[in-house]
Protein backbone atom coordinates (compact mmCIF):
# COMPACT_ATOMS: atom_id res chain seq x y z
CA UNK A 1 0.00 0.00 0.00
CA UNK A 2 1.44 3.69 -0.82
CA UNK A 3 0.64 6.56 1.60
CA UNK A 4 0.80 9.51 -0.17
CA UNK A 5 0.04 12.89 0.82
CA UNK A 6 -0.05 15.49 -1.93
CA UNK A 7 -3.27 15.86 -4.39
CA UNK A 8 -0.65 15.94 -7.09
CA UNK A 9 1.02 12.71 -6.33
CA UNK A 10 -2.38 11.05 -5.91
CA UNK A 11 -3.57 12.18 -9.58
CA UNK A 12 -0.60 10.61 -10.74
CA UNK A 13 -0.90 7.36 -9.42
CA UNK A 14 -4.54 7.37 -10.66
CA UNK A 15 -4.75 8.72 -14.09
CA UNK A 16 -2.06 5.77 -14.59
CA UNK A 17 -4.46 3.61 -12.71
CA UNK A 18 -6.99 5.02 -14.98
CA UNK A 19 -5.00 4.72 -18.00
CA UNK A 20 -4.78 0.69 -17.98
CA UNK A 21 -8.80 0.54 -17.57
CA UNK A 22 -8.83 0.21 -13.45
CA UNK A 23 -11.79 0.99 -11.60
CA UNK A 24 -11.62 3.19 -8.22
CA UNK A 25 -13.20 2.93 -5.23
CA UNK A 26 -12.73 5.72 -2.72
CA UNK A 27 -13.46 5.39 1.26
CA UNK A 28 -13.40 8.77 3.44
CA UNK A 29 -12.60 8.76 6.93
CA UNK A 30 -11.19 10.87 9.34
CA UNK A 31 -9.05 7.86 10.55
CA UNK A 32 -9.39 5.97 14.15
CA UNK A 33 -10.32 3.00 12.38
CA UNK A 34 -12.23 0.21 13.53
CA UNK A 35 -14.23 -2.66 12.32
CA UNK A 36 -16.88 -0.62 11.05
CA UNK A 37 -14.35 1.10 8.10
CA UNK A 38 -12.61 -2.22 7.72
CA UNK A 39 -15.77 -3.23 6.31
CA UNK A 40 -16.17 -0.69 4.22
CA UNK A 41 -12.93 -1.00 3.01
CA UNK A 42 -12.98 -4.78 2.29
CA UNK A 43 -16.31 -4.39 0.61
CA UNK A 44 -14.27 -1.36 -1.83
CA UNK A 45 -11.60 -3.46 -2.85
CA UNK A 46 -13.72 -6.62 -3.62
CA UNK A 47 -15.50 -3.95 -6.09
CA UNK A 48 -13.07 -2.25 -7.50
CA UNK A 49 -9.90 -2.45 -9.30
CA UNK A 50 -7.74 0.17 -6.99
CA UNK A 51 -9.14 1.40 -3.45
CA UNK A 52 -8.12 4.87 -1.78
CA UNK A 53 -9.10 5.18 1.71
CA UNK A 54 -8.37 9.11 2.50
CA UNK A 55 -7.39 9.54 6.70
CA UNK A 56 -8.01 13.56 7.05
CA UNK A 57 -9.51 15.19 10.03
CA UNK A 58 -11.87 17.43 8.59
CA UNK A 59 -11.57 20.77 10.41
CA UNK A 60 -14.74 22.59 8.94
CA UNK A 61 -17.03 19.86 9.68
CA UNK A 62 -16.83 20.44 13.68
CA UNK A 63 -18.72 22.94 15.20
CA UNK A 64 -17.20 21.99 18.36
CA UNK A 65 -13.84 22.90 18.61
CA UNK A 66 -13.04 20.79 21.59
CA UNK A 67 -14.66 17.67 19.84
CA UNK A 68 -12.34 18.14 17.32
CA UNK A 69 -9.31 18.42 19.84
CA UNK A 70 -9.84 15.66 21.33
CA UNK A 71 -10.71 13.09 18.47
CA UNK A 72 -8.80 10.29 18.16
CA UNK A 73 -5.34 10.58 16.04
CA UNK A 74 -4.56 6.56 15.25
CA UNK A 75 -2.27 7.16 11.63
CA UNK A 76 -0.17 4.37 12.00
CA UNK A 77 -2.36 2.02 13.07
CA UNK A 78 -4.62 3.45 10.63
CA UNK A 79 -2.08 2.54 7.73
CA UNK A 80 -1.46 -1.26 9.16
CA UNK A 81 -5.60 -2.07 9.22
CA UNK A 82 -5.46 -0.80 5.74
CA UNK A 83 -2.64 -2.74 4.34
CA UNK A 84 -4.39 -6.02 6.04
CA UNK A 85 -7.87 -4.97 4.42
CA UNK A 86 -6.02 -4.77 0.93
CA UNK A 87 -5.90 -1.02 0.14
CA UNK A 88 -3.65 0.17 -2.32
CA UNK A 89 -3.76 3.61 -1.61
CA UNK A 90 -3.68 5.74 1.83
CA UNK A 91 -4.66 9.40 1.04
CA UNK A 92 -3.42 11.39 4.25
CA UNK A 93 -3.12 15.08 3.22
CA UNK A 94 -2.29 17.89 5.43
CA UNK A 95 -5.29 20.41 6.21
CA UNK A 96 -3.52 23.10 3.95
CA UNK A 97 -3.17 20.66 1.29
CA UNK A 98 -6.82 20.40 1.56
CA UNK A 99 -7.63 23.93 2.16
CA UNK A 100 -5.10 26.09 0.56
CA UNK A 101 -7.72 28.89 0.95
CA UNK A 102 -10.24 29.31 3.43
CA UNK A 103 -13.26 26.89 1.79
CA UNK A 104 -16.77 29.68 1.26
CA UNK A 105 -18.48 27.42 -0.51
CA UNK A 106 -21.57 26.71 0.96
CA UNK A 107 -23.93 23.75 0.51
CA UNK A 108 -27.71 23.41 1.50
CA UNK A 109 -29.91 20.69 0.93
CA UNK A 110 -32.78 20.78 3.21
CA UNK A 111 -34.48 18.71 5.01
CA UNK A 112 -31.84 16.43 4.89
CA UNK A 113 -28.79 18.95 6.16
CA UNK A 114 -31.37 20.98 8.71
CA UNK A 115 -32.62 18.53 10.59
CA UNK A 116 -31.22 16.37 13.55
CA UNK A 117 -27.78 16.09 13.19
CA UNK A 118 -27.62 19.12 10.75
CA UNK A 119 -29.74 21.41 13.94
CA UNK A 120 -27.74 20.90 16.69
CA UNK A 121 -24.30 20.78 14.48
CA UNK A 122 -24.78 24.26 12.74
CA UNK A 123 -22.56 24.11 9.75
CA UNK A 124 -21.89 20.35 9.86
CA UNK A 125 -23.18 18.95 7.09
CA UNK A 126 -21.68 22.10 4.82
CA UNK A 127 -18.19 20.73 5.85
CA UNK A 128 -18.79 17.48 5.55
CA UNK A 129 -19.63 18.71 1.40
CA UNK A 130 -17.12 20.99 1.43
CA UNK A 131 -14.59 17.74 2.23
CA UNK A 132 -16.32 14.91 0.14
CA UNK A 133 -16.84 17.30 -3.16
CA UNK A 134 -13.51 18.08 -2.69
CA UNK A 135 -11.68 14.58 -2.49
CA UNK A 136 -14.43 13.74 -5.29
CA UNK A 137 -12.25 16.13 -7.63
CA UNK A 138 -9.08 14.89 -6.28
CA UNK A 139 -9.82 10.98 -6.93
CA UNK A 140 -12.80 10.86 -9.30
CA UNK A 141 -13.90 7.42 -8.07
CA UNK A 142 -16.10 5.22 -9.66
CA UNK A 143 -17.63 4.07 -6.38
CA UNK A 144 -17.47 5.60 -3.03
CA UNK A 145 -18.26 3.90 0.18
CA UNK A 146 -20.45 5.67 3.64
CA UNK A 147 -20.94 3.73 6.66
CA UNK A 148 -25.11 3.77 7.37
CA UNK A 149 -24.34 4.25 11.09
CA UNK A 150 -23.97 8.00 9.75
CA UNK A 151 -27.49 7.63 8.31
CA UNK A 152 -28.02 11.37 7.85
CA UNK A 153 -24.79 12.07 6.10
CA UNK A 154 -25.40 9.60 3.37
CA UNK A 155 -28.78 11.52 2.90
CA UNK A 156 -27.02 14.66 2.35
CA UNK A 157 -24.37 13.46 0.08
CA UNK A 158 -26.55 11.80 -2.34
CA UNK A 159 -28.20 14.97 -2.46
CA UNK A 160 -25.09 16.87 -3.29
CA UNK A 161 -23.89 14.06 -5.78
CA UNK A 162 -27.17 14.78 -7.39
CA UNK A 163 -26.90 18.62 -7.17
CA UNK A 164 -23.37 19.12 -8.27
CA UNK A 165 -23.69 15.82 -11.16
CA UNK A 166 -20.73 13.83 -9.68
CA UNK A 167 -20.48 10.61 -11.92
CA UNK A 168 -20.05 8.10 -9.48
CA UNK A 169 -21.87 5.69 -7.53
CA UNK A 170 -22.61 5.97 -3.64
CA UNK A 171 -22.34 2.51 -1.87
CA UNK A 172 -24.01 2.45 1.66
CA UNK A 173 -22.49 0.07 3.67
CA UNK A 174 -24.33 -1.82 6.83
CA UNK A 175 -24.06 -0.49 10.45
CA UNK A 176 -20.82 -2.98 12.21
CA UNK A 177 -22.16 -3.29 15.97
CA UNK A 178 -19.58 -4.54 19.07
CA UNK A 179 -21.49 -8.58 20.32
CA UNK A 180 -23.52 -6.07 22.87
CA UNK A 181 -25.19 -4.18 20.06
CA UNK A 182 -23.25 -0.37 20.27
CA UNK A 183 -22.75 0.88 16.88
CA UNK A 184 -19.14 0.87 16.05
CA UNK A 185 -17.79 5.07 16.57
CA UNK A 186 -14.43 6.10 16.26
CA UNK A 187 -15.75 7.99 19.73
CA UNK A 188 -16.36 4.60 21.61
CA UNK A 189 -12.48 4.60 22.60
CA UNK A 190 -13.12 7.98 24.35
CA UNK A 191 -15.74 6.35 26.51
CA UNK A 192 -14.83 5.22 29.92
CA UNK A 193 -15.86 1.93 31.29
CA UNK A 194 -19.11 2.39 33.18
CA UNK A 195 -20.02 4.90 30.28
CA UNK A 196 -19.44 1.94 27.79
CA UNK A 197 -21.29 -0.14 29.31
CA UNK A 198 -24.49 1.55 29.40
CA UNK A 199 -23.94 2.47 25.72
CA UNK A 200 -25.38 -0.75 24.71
CA UNK A 201 -28.52 0.09 25.76
CA UNK A 202 -29.04 2.89 23.25
CA UNK A 203 -29.48 0.21 20.64
CA UNK A 204 -31.13 -2.15 22.99
CA UNK A 205 -33.91 0.63 23.45
CA UNK A 206 -34.29 1.48 19.53
CA UNK A 207 -34.52 -2.51 18.91
CA UNK A 208 -36.84 -3.32 21.50
CA UNK A 209 -39.16 0.14 20.08
CA UNK A 210 -39.49 -2.09 16.78
CA UNK A 211 -42.12 -4.38 18.17
CA UNK A 212 -43.47 -1.68 20.56
CA UNK A 213 -43.94 0.54 17.20
CA UNK A 214 -46.40 -2.32 15.77
CA UNK A 215 -49.11 -1.77 18.40
CA UNK A 216 -48.60 2.31 19.09
CA UNK A 217 -48.37 5.81 17.12
CA UNK A 218 -45.37 7.37 15.80
CA UNK A 219 -45.49 10.03 18.66
CA UNK A 220 -45.67 6.63 21.42
CA UNK A 221 -42.64 5.40 20.18
CA UNK A 222 -40.60 8.12 19.99
CA UNK A 223 -41.97 9.13 23.55
CA UNK A 224 -41.51 4.83 24.80
CA UNK A 225 -37.54 5.58 23.25
CA UNK A 226 -37.00 8.58 24.99
CA UNK A 227 -38.54 8.00 28.15
CA UNK A 228 -36.49 4.15 28.63
CA UNK A 229 -32.92 5.77 27.54
CA UNK A 230 -33.32 8.55 29.84
CA UNK A 231 -33.69 6.28 32.79
CA UNK A 232 -30.84 5.37 32.87
CA UNK A 233 -28.52 7.41 34.62
CA UNK A 234 -25.50 8.51 32.69
CA UNK A 235 -27.91 8.42 29.41
CA UNK A 236 -29.82 11.60 27.65
CA UNK A 237 -31.25 12.09 24.82
CA UNK A 238 -30.84 14.55 22.39
CA UNK A 239 -33.27 13.83 19.79
CA UNK A 240 -35.57 10.96 18.83
CA UNK A 241 -36.77 12.02 15.24
CA UNK A 242 -38.52 9.38 13.43
CA UNK A 243 -38.71 10.47 9.70
CA UNK A 244 -38.80 9.10 6.29
CA UNK A 245 -35.44 7.31 5.39
CA UNK A 246 -35.47 8.78 2.12
CA UNK A 247 -36.13 13.22 2.67
CA UNK A 248 -35.07 12.58 6.59
CA UNK A 249 -38.85 14.99 6.88
CA UNK A 250 -40.49 14.40 10.18
CA UNK A 251 -43.26 11.45 9.83
CA UNK A 252 -46.73 11.65 11.79
CA UNK A 253 -48.25 8.40 11.29
CA UNK A 254 -46.08 5.19 10.06
CA UNK A 255 -47.62 4.98 6.24
CA UNK A 256 -46.30 8.36 5.94
CA UNK A 257 -43.55 7.54 3.79
CA UNK A 258 -42.05 3.99 2.23
CA UNK A 259 -39.53 3.64 4.59
CA UNK A 260 -39.68 4.88 8.05
CA UNK A 261 -36.35 5.51 10.29
CA UNK A 262 -35.69 6.33 13.48
CA UNK A 263 -32.69 8.76 14.40
CA UNK A 264 -31.01 8.89 17.69
CA UNK A 265 -28.27 11.00 19.36
CA UNK A 266 -27.63 10.37 22.45
CA UNK A 267 -25.38 12.63 25.11
CA UNK A 268 -23.28 9.70 27.25
CA UNK A 269 -21.46 10.49 30.61
CA UNK A 270 -20.11 13.46 32.01
CA UNK A 271 -17.63 14.80 29.18
CA UNK A 272 -20.12 13.65 27.56
CA UNK A 273 -19.44 11.89 24.46
CA UNK A 274 -22.42 12.14 21.75
CA UNK A 275 -23.46 8.90 20.22
CA UNK A 276 -25.64 8.47 17.33
CA UNK A 277 -27.56 5.51 15.95
CA UNK A 278 -30.66 5.03 14.16
CA UNK A 279 -33.24 1.90 13.83
CA UNK A 280 -35.55 0.68 10.72
CA UNK A 281 -38.67 0.35 10.72
O1 LIG B 1 -18.03 10.02 8.19
C1 LIG B 1 -16.92 10.54 8.31
O2 LIG B 1 -15.99 9.97 8.88
C2 LIG B 1 -16.70 11.93 7.77
O3 LIG B 1 -17.83 12.73 7.92
C3 LIG B 1 -16.22 11.94 6.31
C4 LIG B 1 -17.29 11.37 5.37
C5 LIG B 1 -14.96 11.12 6.18
C6 LIG B 1 -15.93 13.36 5.86
O4 LIG B 1 -14.92 13.94 6.63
Amino acid sequence: MKTIHTIQELRAELSAARAAGKSVGLVPTMGALHAGHASLVRRSVSENDVTVVSIFLNPTQFNDKNDLARYPRTLEADCRLLEECGAQIAFAPSVEEVYPEPDTRHFSYPPTDSVMEGAMRPGHFNGVCQIVSKLFMFVEPDRAYFGEKDFQQIAVIRRMVADLGFKLQIVPCPVVREADGLAMSSRNTLLAPAERAIAPQIYAALSASRDFAKSHSVAQTREYVEARINAIEGLEVEYYSIVDADSLADVTNWNDAASVVGCITVYCGSKPIRLIDHIHY
